[in-house]
């Protein structure tokens, strides 16, 4: 189960590395059994080397939000993924809908930059999710499908530990409204086969599907207790401390349970 934070353009350096600090201290005095939860959080690029060392002795593991799909070169404004490993970061938010939509991102440029993120050992978090209207007629499985079947192709794995799938719905996304938890598992399972005709069984069963869209501690039970969903992709409820580990603490349960 993975509890993964998406800051999004939110904090500033301090606030940034005060969430971290205090993320920290709420696993260290946890008094629940989060043990096997493992936990992400994907701060803007300049908070990176803060708030990597504001974690650095608590069992969370730093990522980008994104980056580019060249080593280096004549890109103002742009962050390359020798950069990211070169300050610790372990994984690469890709595909999210946001840069879809404001910077007009394809399923051939978060393929390159899957490929890229391979490459240099980072694990890319590939983002996919239909828009209301696709819903609506009826094209979700078939939209996500081939957001995941163009991120994907030619983009070796391995192992299930070098790859993370987030689905996304676009319409649940900062909206307050989460998909219900049987509508997200069946997109989930469409995932799940994608990637077992893909990459086989060894690796796809273990690969960890993660929803997000408005995933918050109040509905991240009926989510989380799914079978093909493996944690969440949380945005504005990982702001705060208390919501974030509100929601782990709800995937701990799920994990308790599913061991008793
Ligand atoms: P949200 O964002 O939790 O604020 O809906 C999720 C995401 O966009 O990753």
């Amino acid at each position: 189960m993975l509890v993964a934070g998406n800051w999004k353009m939110n904090t500033d350096v301090p606030d940034g590395r005060a969430l971290a600090a205090s993320i920290a201290e709420g696993l260290s005095s946890a008094s629940s059994d989060l043990g096997t939860v493992e936990f992400l959080v994907c701060p803007p690029y300049v908070h990176l080397p803060a708030v990597t060392d504001a974690l650095a002795d608590a069992p969370v593991t730093v990522g980008a939000q994104d980056m580019h799909a060249e080593d280096e070169g004549a890109y103002t404004g742009d962050v390359s993924a020798p950069m990211l490993t070169s300050i610790g970061c372990d994984a690469v938010i890709l595909g999210h809908s946001e840069r879809r939509k404001y910077y007009d991102e394809t399923d051939a440029d978060v393929n390159a930059k899957a490929q890229q993120a391979r490459a240099h050992g980072l694990v890319p978090i590939v983002c996919v999710g239909e828009t209301l209207e696709q819903r609506k007629a009826g094209e979700a499985d078939t939209v996500v499908q081939g957001q995941v079947d163009g991120a994907l192709s030619g983009v070796p794995i391995d192992s299930a530990d070098e790859l993370v799938v987030a689905y996304e719905p676009i319409w649940a996304i900062g909206t307050g409204e989460s998909a219900e938890p049987e509508q997200a598992q069946e997109m989930h399972a469409v995932i799940r086969d994608d990637l077992t005709e893909r990459y086989g069984t060894a690796v796809a069963d273990d690969v960890p599907l993660l929803y997000g869209g408005s995933m918050k501690p109040h509905n991240a039970y009926g989510l989380l207790s799914q079978p093909d969903i493996d944690g969440g992709l949380i945005g504005s409820a990982s702001l705060a401390a208390e919501s974030f580990l509100g929601i782990a603490e709800k995937a701990g349960k799920v994990l308790e349970e599913a061991r008793d």
